[in-house]
């Protein structure tokens, strides 16, 4: 039997989501939202594209929590995108309303499923997930380090004119500006970065990894991105759905390691068919050790205004 994947939001990183699990017939797609017609449309239009792309997966847009039921996995893209000149931290309260009305129906219909958090602010949509569902921590991931390292990725590869399948990296904490990119557990084909790039032109890439995601907001001035987002959330969904054990950055509720207690960081995982099978530590120095404080200090100040 073929899995079934709910995206909750049929926005830009929803609808955008839905067409990519289709197009790699991942799973049958459900995509829900509160707008009557916009999940229909799109839903309807994503499967008339199947007999020219050759994917048989059935895809449905609703407003109607009982087509999801029992899903495996259920996407939460719903709620604001940032506007120019607004941090991800502003949309901590409106989208926390949006996270309490959707969380409660998706357990309801889909009790055993694992749920991947893409709404911002990230890392604290992930918590107030967690608690909202009472799911162990397994089984609630927050989508933000793939993406911001496929953008240290990107402009590594641009640096240094090379394929991007070359280029390995890792951004840990906070899907925020405290978010930590290492360029020492960065790689090109196996050499680390810190020996191929000066440290004035790293610093560079660095920052602008950090603001990738306002760097974009500026060009569309109305919206955020989702190609690149979409791509990470599937590629999380990819690996649970095929227990792939794929070893990725993602935002996890950490019970002490790392020297973090209780709250959502981002940080190595290993993503199988249980969600999070494995929480990877990395020795860091003690400057990254810092700098991930740092990030976890910022997150753990979103989820006391919202008290999760
Ligand atoms: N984690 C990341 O790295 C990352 C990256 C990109 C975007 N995001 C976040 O993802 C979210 C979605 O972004 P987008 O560009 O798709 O926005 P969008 O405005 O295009 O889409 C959001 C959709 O959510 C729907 N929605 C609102 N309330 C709802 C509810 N209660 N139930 C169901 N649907 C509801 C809206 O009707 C809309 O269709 C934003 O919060 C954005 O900040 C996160």
């Amino acid at each position: 039997m073929r899995k079934k994947v709910t995206v909750i939001g049929a926005g830009n990183v929803g609808a955008t989501l839905a067409h990519r699990i289709v197009d790699k017939q991942l799973a049958d797609v459900v995509v829900i939202d509160i707008l009557e017609g916009v999940p229909q449309g799109k839903c309807l239009d994503l499967l008339e594209a199947g007999p020219i792309e050759g994917y048989d997966v059935k895809v449905k847009g609703t407003n109607d929590y009982k087509d999801t039921a029992n899903s495996d996995i259920v996407v939460m893209t719903a709620g604001f995108p940032r506007k120019p000149g607004m941090s991800r931290d502003d949309l901590l309260n409106t989208n926390y309303k949006i996270m309490s009305d959707v969380v409660g129906k998706v357990v309801q219909h889909s009790p055993n499923c694992i749920l991947i958090i893409v709404s911002n602010p990230l890392d604290a949509m992930a918590q107030a997930a967690y608690k909202l569902s009472n799911f162990p921590r397994e089984r609630v991931i927050g989508m933000a380090g793939i993406l911001d390292s496929a953008r240290f990725r990107a402009f590594i590869a641009q640096e240094l004119k090379v394929s991007v399948e070359n280029v390995t990296a890792f951004v840990l904490g906070g899907h925020g500006d405290t978010m930590v990119p290492l360029p020492r557990y960065s790689t090109v084909a196996g050499i680390p970065i810190t020996e191929l790039i000066a440290k004035d032109r790293l610093d560079a890439i660095v920052q602008r990894t950090r603001d990738g995601g306002a760097e974009i907001v500026k060009y569309l001035k109305t919206g955020s991105a989702y190609y690149a987002p979409s791509a990470a959330a599937t590629e999380m969904v990819e690996a649970i759905l095929k227990d792939k054990k794929k070893i990725l950055p993602c935002a996890a509720y950490l019970n002490g390691e790392y020297g973090i207690h209780g709250l959502y960081v981002g940080v190595p995982v290993k993503l199988g068919s249980k969600g999070i099978e494995q929480i990877i530590e990395i020795k860091l120095t003690p400057e990254e050790k810092a700098a991930l404080d740092k990030s976890a200090a910022a997150v753990k100040e979103l989820v006391a205004v919202i008290n999760v």
